[in-house]
């Protein structure tokens, strides 16, 4: 199957991190699950997909979002599908031919966190909320859903904006490793 993250309708670059969720479908064997937590207008989730019906694995993944926007950046706001509250019929219009690999969670990232048993999950990437706090919250509902030997990881370490995503995860994980401008922790 093509690619198609680069389509116009998946909207913003920010999907900075090919190499690492390719390495993830690598590693993972038939009957893992992946977590993406933040999915936006789809485009990172969709590259997942698409790699992982190309490795022919049974891999499956869910995608948390509000798809309301940060609510602490205004670019997110001020975002016309998320001012016409049209963000997740697009995102669901984006990845419909992802749709047997990809299950959306429509729901806060912490609420989330509580549907899926500890030690469960064999990868959660977090690129929900951006500020210090938000990122505390993910890793610390987050980390105790990851398998023993599975990542937790995340984007923007270090972010341009700020250093919040930065001292969030050094407070909490290590050690990590970095790639593609995300954090990568491995569970002993
Ligand atoms: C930076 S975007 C994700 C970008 C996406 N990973 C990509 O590469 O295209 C952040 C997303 O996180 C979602 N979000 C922010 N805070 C959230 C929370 N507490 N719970 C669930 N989703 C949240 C926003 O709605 C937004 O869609």
């Amino acid at each position: 199957m093509e690619h198609i993250y680069h389509m116009p309708q998946f909207g913003e670059n920010w999907f900075t991190y090919p190499n690492l969720y390719r390495y993830f479908v690598q590693e993972l064997s038939d009957g893992s699950k992946i977590v993406e937590v933040g999915s936006w207008k789809g485009k990172s989730v969709a590259f997942l997909g698409v790699e992982i019906v190309n490795s022919g694995k049974k891999i499956a993944v869910d995608a948390v979002d509000t798809w309301a926007g940060s609510s602490s950046e205004e670019y997110h706001q001020n975002d016309v599908y998320v001012k016409t509250n049209t963000l997740y019929q697009l995102f669901l219009s984006n990845i419909s031919s992802l749709s047997h690999i990809i299950t959306p969670v429509r729901m806060p990232s912490l609420d989330a966190a509580k549907l899926y048993e500890d030690e469960s999950l064999d990868v959660v990437f977090i690129d929900a909320g951006h500020t210090y706090e938000d990122v505390k919250a993910d890793i610390a509902a987050w980390l105790p859903k990851v398998k023993k030997s599975g990542w937790l990881a995340g984007h923007d370490y270090p972010w341009s904006h700020n250093d919040e995503v930065k001292k969030a995860v050094d407070e909490l994980v290590s050690p990590i490793d970095q790639s593609e401008g995300c954090w990568i922790y491995r569970k002993p």
